[in-house]
């Protein structure tokens, strides 16, 4: 069979990244420009700001992509744009590159969900994985347990119904002192501590989340008693956070007979929920996947990947296709 070429483009937040993979599986180039510098001066991503520097890089970084991946434009079969969910500014910078280039090389052009490429990060790291299986999908904007039945074919089994898990991290970070980004320094923060700190945590019947009322209970804990450790605080809201996602997989799993899961999204690289996942696998039964380190934050790889699986599905997108901030899967 014909190799399939699939370039990728990422600008839903503050990463501006331009891929090429081959066969939805291999990387070929995978360039990633962030903007985490500038967004810490004001703790946290500037939406404006994030797309204004999405249009200065954008053209820098596609022409690195394809330079590194040593490939002439006219052999790529498709190329790929996340269109959604994600902030519409940043998005529209990177999909109207995506269309441009589409129209130029007369290729065709594919909107892809900016969280089925977290999930596709996992195919590129684990070439034998193949679905059906579940993701606990975990970032900065969505945190859901997704039934993935084919490459196309996503349900959603359970989501938060307030905050994202990634979003608990960042604010947890921000108000003990940590700075932004959040969540990795919560990790960092967490591995000289203790979980002696007993946080509440909120459960429901159905295999839905809610991360406010914890992030809550760190931020007044923090406030009432300023003298609590910080390293304590960190790795007790880890294991508490933990706990609530191990426990949800499982029902999951009860639910629908499918015992492989996998992990996505940024908080995947956090270091106690890859363990307490890892121990899940251990127990037996169950079969865990996680995406390397380095592709769980954002990246276009991951979007040339669930573009090519898109792709090969027969998804084509008019020049028309919109940005959509809230698109779900
Ligand atoms: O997936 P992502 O790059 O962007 C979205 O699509 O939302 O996720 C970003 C989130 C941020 O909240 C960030 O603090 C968190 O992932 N994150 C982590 C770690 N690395 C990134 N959270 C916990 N531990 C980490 N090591």
């Amino acid at each position: 069979m014909k190799d399939i070429y699939t370039l990728g483009i990422e600008s839903s937040c503050d990463e501006t990244s331009v891929a090429v993979v081959k066969n939805g599986r291999e990387v070929l180039s995978n360039i990633i420009n962030t903007q985490i510098d500038i967004h810490t001066l004001y703790g946290g991503v500037v939406p404006e700001i994030a797309s204004r520097n999405h249009i200065q890089n954008v053209s820098a970084v596609m022409k690195e992509a394809i330079k590194e991946a040593n490939i002439d434009l006219n052999q790529i079969d498709a190329v790929t744009c996340t269109y959604g969910p994600g902030l519409v500014g940043a998005l529209l910078v990177g999909l109207s590159y995506g269309k441009a280039l589409s129209y130029a090389i007369n290729k065709p052009l594919v909107g892809v969900n900016h969280i089925e490429g977290h999930i596709a990060a996992n195919y590129i790291t684990h070439k034998d994985l193949k679905p059906p299986f579940l993701c606990m999908m975990m970032s900065g904007g969505n945190t859901q347990i997704v039934h993935v039945k084919d490459y196309t074919d996503f349900e959603v089994l359970g989501r938060t119904r307030d905050d994202a898990i990634g979003e608990a991290f960042d604010k947890i970070a921000r108000v003990i002192g940590l700075g932004y980004p959040g969540g990795p320094k919560v990790d960092k923060m967490a591995y000289d501590g203790e979980a002696t700190i007993n946080i509440p945590k909120t459960h429901f019947d159905n295999l839905d989340f809610s991360f406010s009322g914890i992030k809550t209970a760190v931020i007044n804990l923090n406030h009432n008693h300023p003298e609590t450790n910080k390293a304590d605080l960190c790795k007790s809201f880890e294991k508490a956070v933990s706990e609530i996602l191990v426990k949800n997989v499982k029902k999951a799993i009860k639910q629908t007979n499918v015992n492989t899961v996998v992990l996505a999204g940024g908080v995947s690289a956090n270091s106690y929920i890859r363990n307490e996942f890892l121990k899940l696998e251990k127990e037996g039964n169950t079969k865990i996947y996680m995406p390397d380190v380095k592709l769980c934050t954002d990246n276009a790889a991951m979007i040339a990947s669930a573009g090519y699986y898109d792709f090969m599905a027969g998804k084509r997108d008019e020049i028309s296709l919109n940005a959509k901030p809230d698109l779900r899967l």
